[in-house]
């Protein structure tokens, strides 16, 4: 009967100060991404989007938690076509007219983590192809946080994302997942994206997390390049693209708010 579930235990739900403190940097880290927005172009190298990054905390008084976290040596990921994501800014990768984009980026304010991400279609235009699992990941998202209910199960965010997801023959990346967050970078419960109704952790109001589905166009699959010196990029098996988009929730007695806005 109670198989599969979890309870969360007591540090795991904020309190209305802590989650007034997440929605500081969620408000912060919606600036950075706003003003990524407003600047990224074909041409563009990701080096640029860090330093974009980098500014708008320095004037925010914001800490980037990416930045030497585990060994990644910049303050935001940047994940182009086959990247699924950790893809890391470097002056060599060059926007080009049609890629897709992810830009995550996590910001610490007072303490408080705050972590989103974002596509962006460089140019005018992509192929029907890109737009679609770019538009379909977005709709995973959206879906998972319709799906995620006051006692309801972290599992049943998963089952929802898997159902959608199946219309288009996509894969959704079972290796990472998305997290609790607010007082840490990475906490319970493991949001998994796909997953099945009632399993996982027993979600109460005052639980602050992502919901982070990584979509392939093809494999689920991933792999870690041998040669990559930080072992951190991510890339899909068959290199056909990725798509995701990422959001820091809390959960109330009506359901998920977005504090990263
Ligand atoms: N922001 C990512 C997440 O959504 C984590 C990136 S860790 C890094 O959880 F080290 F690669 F930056
Ligand atoms: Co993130
Ligand atoms: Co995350």
């Amino acid at each position: 009967e109670n198989k599969g579930k979890i309870v969360p235990t007591r540090d795991l739900i904020l309190t209305d100060e802590q989650i007034e403190g997440v929605r500081r940097s969620g408000v912060v880290n919606t600036g950075v991404l706003d003003e990524v927005a407003r600047q990224i172009h074909p041409g563009m190298n990701t080096q640029e989007i860090d330093d974009i990054c980098m500014q708008y905390c320095k004037d925010h008084n914001a800490i980037p938690a990416c930045l030497n976290y585990e060994g990644f040596p910049k303050s935001v990921c940047t994940s182009i076509n086959e990247v699924v994501c950790h893809g890391i800014p470097k002056e060599s990768d060059v926007l080009e007219e049609g890629d897709i984009v992810n830009v995550d980026f996590t910001t610490i304010v007072d303490g408080y983590y705050a972590d989103a991400s974002r596509m962006f279609i460089i140019g005018e235009k992509t192929t029907p192809e890109k737009e679609q699992l770019v538009r379909v990941a977005k709709e995973c998202l959206e879906i998972g946080m319709e799906a995620a209910k006051p006692y309801g199960f972290v599992g049943d965010i998963g089952h929802a994302i898997k159902k959608h997801c199946k219309k288009y023959h996509y894969g959704i990346v079972t290796d990472l997942c998305g997290h609790g967050v607010g007082l840490k970078f990475h906490e319970e419960p493991e949001v998994l994206h796909d997953a099945y109704r009632g399993t996982g952790m027993l979600l109460v109001p005052g639980m602050v997390f992502t919901i982070e589905p990584m979509i392939n166009m093809g494999s689920p699959k991933g792999f870690i390049d041998e040669d990559d010196e930080y072992g951190w990029e991510v890339i899909t098996e068959d290199e056909l693209p990725s798509a995701q988009w990422e959001h820091t929730l809390v959960m109330t007695e009506h359901g998920v708010e977005i504090l990263s806005y």
